[in-house]
């Protein structure tokens, strides 16, 4: 499967590691990769694509993700043998909610590709969303390659069965004593 990232301030790129750090646990094979790097020739030959992205700006995609963008948004050829899925970065805050991870999934299914998982959009407080979503990611790929081996059950019989995600988050009280939105006029 590849697992691939577009960031601007490293959270997609830390995401994608621990998602990279499952697969290896499942023993699936994995290649991880920037969109920075990513060499769009291969995107047709992709079966397991799994996209990890953040909004910027205004609504656009972080910089580093901008070729991969552009390239997705002018006619990327048949993606007939992609499962495919994106995790979407980005901030209720902002109009444009996760807006490049909608767009990129947007267009990825609009060439052929098939969504095994929903368009995920991630608010400021990703880990358990994306947990989540490295879970169904994880169950969609064990059912795959299981289904491979005995050409037996379909893929989807598994995602049926997920379990809520664990996670190793701590919490803590505390007070709010101010709110002050960071993102509005001035
Ligand atoms: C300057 C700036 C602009 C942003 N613009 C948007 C936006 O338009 N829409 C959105 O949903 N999130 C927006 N965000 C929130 C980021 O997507 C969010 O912080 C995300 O977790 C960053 O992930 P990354 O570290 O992988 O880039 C913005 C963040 C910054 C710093």
């Amino acid at each position: 499967m590849s697992i691939v990232y577009g960031t601007e301030t490293g959270n997609s790129k830390k995401l994608a590691g621990q998602l990279a750090g499952l697969a290896k646990q499942h023993q699936v094979v994995t290649k991880l990769v920037s969109l920075e790097q990513y060499k769009t020739s291969e995107l047709t030959r992709e079966e397991n694509f799994f996209v990890i992205i953040s909004t910027q700006g205004d609504g656009e995609p972080p910089k580093a993700a901008k070729k991969f963008y552009d390239y997705v948004h002018n006619g990327i050829g048949n993606l007939g043998k992609m499962n495919f899925s994106v995790l979407a970065l980005g901030d209720r805050a902002y109009p444009l909610f996760c807006k490049a991870g909608e767009d990129v999934f947007d267009r990825l299914q609009s060439a052929g590709a098939r969504p095994v998982i929903p368009l995920t959009r991630c608010d400021a407080q990703y880990t358990d969303t994306a947990q989540a979503w490295f879970h169904q990611v994880m169950a969609f790929m064990e059912a795959t390659e299981s289904a491979e081996a005995a050409a037996s059950e379909p893929a989807a019989a598994a995602l049926a069965h997920t379990a809520p995600a664990k996670t190793e988050k701590k919490y803590y009280e505390g007070t709010v004593s101010e709110h002050i939105n960071l993102n509005d006029k001035g």
